[in-house]
């Protein structure tokens, strides 16, 4: 089963790269976007994006997204009416995809912070309590469709693990992601994780436990992400 995966293309600031990157592939069986697809909330961006998208894969896959700090609140109603026939957003929420033989279930969220950003602190005074209750959310849709599909895959916006953080100054990681989403992941062991969020690093795939966690992040990666939902690889084991 061939999955892409990209976040961070902030359009359009990073909208030719991953444009010129979409050139050299074929269709896959499922796209997924980890947030930030749009920068400083341009919702209108998410239009052309996907567009561009069908254009030269097809639009005969499902495509499915978690939103990313970039995809503002106040806009993602917006976000979600633009391109609401062509991409389901999965916030805080999950849904089960048929693929061939595969069933697979996938758990959408931005993810929480370890310490909220100093935005944060000042215009969402009630953020570390919804930090607290994604990952409870997250963790509780994982668990319930455990025996219901046949892969389990969480697709979020901040990073779970320092390990995908790798070139990142490290004493920013409680601004790239949250321990809590990690402990979570320990736990419930979904097969795969994909997040973005993190644009310098240079380690892009890790584990928890058996978890395969990947970074897709565009600036990072610097093209949209591969992968084999069978078999998905890791080069390092962290
Ligand atoms: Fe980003
Ligand atoms: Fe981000």
């Amino acid at each position: 089963m061939r999955v892409l995966a990209v976040g961070d293309v902030h359009s359009p600031r990073f909208l030719e790269p991953f444009l010129g990157g979409l050139d050299h592939l074929e269709r896959p069986d499922l796209f997924l976007l980890a947030g930030d697809m749009v920068n400083r909330g341009k919702a209108y961006e998410f239009r052309a994006l996907i567009d561009a998208v069908h254009a030269r894969l097809g639009s005969d896959f499902p495509v499915v997204a978690c939103y990313g700090n970039e995809e503002y609140a106040e806009v993602r109603k917006e976000i979600s009416s633009i391109v609401s026939d062509e991409v389901l957003f999965l916030d805080e929420a999950s849904t089960e995809v048929q693929v061939g033989d595969l069933k697979v279930g996938i758990v959408g969220t931005q993810g929480s912070l370890d310490k909220p950003t100093n935005w944060q602190k000042e215009h969402l005074p009630s953020i570390k309590g919804a930090f607290e209750r994604r990952a409870h959310r997250a963790k509780s849709l994982l668990k319930r469709m455990r025996h219901r599909v046949d892969k389990r895959v969480l697709l979020m916006h901040y990073s779970p693990c320092l390990e995908t953080c790798e070139g990142e100054d490290s004493r920013l990681f409680a601004w790239m992601g949250s321990r809590k989403f990690y402990n979570l992941i320990l736990s419930e062991q979904p097969d795969l994780v994909i997040h973005g969020h993190v644009h310098n690093a240079i380690m892009h795939q890790a584990r928890i436990g058996d978890t395969v966690v990947m970074n897709v992040a565009l600036p990072a990666v610097g093209k949209v992400t591969e992968l084999n939902l069978w078999r998905p690889t890791v080069r390092c084991i962290c």
